[in-house]
């Protein structure tokens, strides 16, 4: 029943708990999306905030990034740890210049192609700045689908990482039109909330009608471990 699956739960409970007000929400743009995308991949989002505010104003489109000194992009990115975020993000924005027109490509496959841009992250950008339907899987959200529908297995396994991708795209078919983006950030949300690793908070949460980890409490056993 789509009316009480596991997107429409999570969408309600976005609407009344998730983040609205994060800096790259408003306004939002592919490259504003793209930037905290990239900033958010090893870093919080507390961490994350004054420097997408600082690099924006140093740097305020994606041409204006393209034109800096390698120095000048390493300054603003100084702190903020694994160095190769902000040499792909350079590199990526010369490559938008010459071969996209200064744009972020919406195209999936372009955009994939970038360096810095993997799939999930991919996904993440056009899903926020287009609405387009493409879905993200990462720790959160490997962990909230593993423990949801009780997948077994690590899910750094390329078997396991499989099943959690056709997992997540079937999902993604389920979003309303002009939701995605709201999809995107629901799971971020409650997967950073919600039902964190070591505690989650099932009694509140809005999946847990149905979530087998829940139901069979296995919490604490899903996502499986990595094999030692
Ligand atoms: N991690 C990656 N993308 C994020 C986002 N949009 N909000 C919160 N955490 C994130
Ligand atoms: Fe996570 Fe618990 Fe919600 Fe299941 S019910 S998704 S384990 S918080």
């Amino acid at each position: 029943d789509p009316e009480h699956g596991f997107v429409a739960r999570l969408l309600h409970w976005f609407d009344d708990h998730g983040r609205h007000d994060l800096p790259w929400q408003h306004p939002r743009s592919p490259y504003r999306v793209w930037l905290s995308e990239i900033m958010l991949q090893q870093t919080q989002v507390a961490t994350v905030i004054p420097y997408f505010h600082r690099f924006l104003q140093h740097f305020p489109t994606l041409p204006d990034l393209a034109a800096a000194s390698n120095d000048a992009v390493m300054a603003q990115w100084a702190g903020l740890g694994y160095y190769a975020r902000a040499r792909n993000l350079h590199a990526a924005a010369k490559r938008c210049v010459v071969e996209h027109g200064g744009d972020l490509p919406r195209d999936f496959d372009a955009l994939h192609d970038l360096p810095g841009i993997g799939r999930s992250t991919a996904g993440a950008i056009l899903s926020q700045a287009w609405n387009d339907p493409f879905a993200i899987l990462d720790g959160n959200v490997k962990r909230v689908l593993s423990r949801y529908h009780g997948v077994e297995g690590f899910p750094g396994l390329p078997a396991t990482e499989k099943q959690l991708w056709a997992i997540a795209e079937a999902q993604v078919a389920q979003v309303p039109a002009g939701r995605m983006a709201d999809y995107t950030q629901a799971q971020m949300d409650l997967g950073a909330t919600v039902c964190s690793r070591s505690r989650p908070a099932c009694v509140i949460c809005p999946l847990q009608a149905d979530c087998v980890a829940r139901r069979e409490g296995r919490t604490a056993e899903l996502p499986t471990a990595k094999p030692s």
